[in-house]
């Protein structure tokens, strides 16, 4: 294997900056009614404000802990876990848009002192990072292989630091059409399952891994989602047209069929070196 082998940034930068400025503003307008002014803290990936925090405590996340949030996106998650836990944050995107949106959030939460951003590739400038305490991430990593994400993680980390994401997996054997689609809709090497991250962590010489099956919060997610955008689809229509509401509503079932038929669901991960 290359060691970089289905390595597309490109592709994902395309995806967050080209393709998908309308889709951004549909996505503030959806998130916040999806999760609800509790949950809601400008994520943009299927986690609740409350898992988010968990994960992080779970991760040793504390004051004097240094975490790197590898895929942070506008860095909704980011000054959340700042402003409740008190760590200093690293957060590398690709994304320019995300990264600007995410500047300004972090000026307005008085964050600039904890949390710093570096844009590009993760694979281009995360080794100018380390060593950290903690390596994360929040619906980024589907991006990414495992196989060749997880030994630079493992290289980023302090000795006895964590690893913790939590992700989309692929739970039983999906036909080529939705697997192509999922892999192309996404811009991600491959759909990966509970066992192929966990032996990706394996190989990469993290130890006492821990998985959590979140699939059954992930399928009232993902119907929650289905129920907005038809509640909301007049506001969509007006900002993205009716081809991208239809084609988005589309995608969004065929992951939900996927989920309730057993095919597609959402784990948390975390492990250490
Ligand atoms: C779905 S968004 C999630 C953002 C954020 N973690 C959150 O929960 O709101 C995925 C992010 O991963 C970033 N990303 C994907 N591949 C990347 C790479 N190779 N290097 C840096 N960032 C990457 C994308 O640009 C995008 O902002």
């Amino acid at each position: 294997m290359k060691p970089n082998a289905g390595h597309f940034p490109q592709e994902v930068k395309r995806l967050y900056d080209n393709v998908l400025p309308e889709g951004q503003r549909v996505r503030d307008l959806i998130f916040p009614e999806v999760f609800g002014p509790q949950q809601y803290i400008g994520q943009y990936s299927d986690n609740t404000a409350d898992q988010i925090i968990a994960m992080a405590r779970r991760a040793g996340v504390g004051p004097d802990t240094h975490v790197l949030d590898a895929g942070c996106g506008c860095c909704g998650p980011a000054i959340h876990i700042a402003k409740t836990l008190g760590c200093r944050i690293t957060g590398v995107d690709l994304s320019e848009s995300h990264l600007a949106k995410a500047q300004a959030s972090i000026q307005k939460a008085g964050l600039s002192e904890k949390i710093k951003l570096v844009k590009g590739d993760i694979f281009e400038v995360g080794a100018a990072i380390g060593p950290v305490d903690a390596v994360i991430g929040l619906g980024a990593w589907c991006h990414l292989s495992p196989r060749t994400f997880f030994p630079l993680c493992r290289q980023l980390l302090k000795e006895g630091g964590r690893i913790a994401f939590m992700e989309r997996i692929r739970l039983g054997a999906i036909d080529a059409d939705l697997y192509r689609q999922l892999t192309t809709e996404w811009a991600a090497p491959s759909v990966e399952t509970f066992a192929s991250y966990y032996f990706a962590l394996s190989a990469a010489g993290f130890r006492d891994i821990f998985i959590h099956d979140l699939t059954e919060p992930y399928k009232a997610l993902q119907r929650r989602f289905i129920e907005v955008r038809l509640k909301l689809q007049k506001q969509i229509e007006e900002i993205a047209g009716p081809e991208y509401f239809q084609s988005d509503l589309e995608l969004v079932r065929a992951e939900t069929d996927a989920t309730e038929s057993g095919l597609l669901g959402y784990g948390l991960f975390m492990a250490h070196t």
